[in-house]
């Protein structure tokens, strides 16, 4: 299978390796990280080795990395139909994405996510990209502004499975033609 790799000035994004484990479990052990997106996080490295094949290894999902030292310190992906529940379409998807706490801050993740932005409207021919957080996640919510998404709508009384408890979501999308009007999407 063809092996997909993007790049943005600082960051590359490529397929998960076995290799990253070790980086994925010091990233993804901090609860900081999941809970806040809605996964618990990983308890030991076989734990993140189940996930990192399980899960990180789907098609579209991407080890973000600095160009510095390839090393993955987050995660970026597109969920497409079958793996999202916000759209039933194949060519609308949601992204979904999470950054080791060490790197917060600098303004990596709007990078990947314009990116990613890039690669699901040219390269994979979607027409919405759909993109939420939960209530209080307003780091994540700064992301989704900074990077031009809109206000779609508000879900109440969302269920999230793996932290056992209920929350309020904000979803919020964009379109092709929305994202062609951004033009480098500089805020
Ligand atoms: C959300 C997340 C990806 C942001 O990535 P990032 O590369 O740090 O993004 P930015 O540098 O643009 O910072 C976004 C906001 O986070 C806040 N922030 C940045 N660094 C911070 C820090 N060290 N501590 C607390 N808040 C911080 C700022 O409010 C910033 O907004 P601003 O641009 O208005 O100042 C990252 O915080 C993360 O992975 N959080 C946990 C997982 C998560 O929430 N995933 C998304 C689920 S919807």
């Amino acid at each position: 299978m063809k092996k997909t790799i993007l790049y943005t000035p600082r960051l590359l994004l490529r397929p998960w390796e076995v290799s990253d484990t070790e980086d994925l479990y010091r990233y993804a052990s901090d609860p900081e990280v999941g809970p806040i997106a809605g996964w618990a996080p990983h308890k030991n490295l076989q734990e993140s080795a189940r996930i990192l094949i399980s899960i990180l290894q789907r098609p579209e999902t991407f080890a973000l990395c600095l160009k510095t030292d390839g090393k993955a310190i987050g995660s970026i992906a597109l969920h497409l139909k079958g793996d999202t529940d916000m759209t039933n379409r194949r060519d609308e998807c949601e992204m979904g994405y999470w950054l080791g706490k060490p790197f917060w801050g600098q303004g990596i993740m709007p990078e990947a996510v314009k990116e990613m932005l890039r690669h699901a409207f040219v390269d994979c021919h979607m027409r919405r990209v759909w993109i939420g957080y939960y209530e209080g996640n307003d780091k994540s919510r700064r992301v989704q502004e900074k990077c031009g998404f809109i206000f779609h709508h508000k879900s109440e009384n969302l269920e999230v499975k793996q932290l056992n408890e209920i929350r309020t979501g904000y979803v919020n999308s964009m379109t092709r033609e929305d994202w062609e009007k951004l033009c480098g999407f500089d805020n």
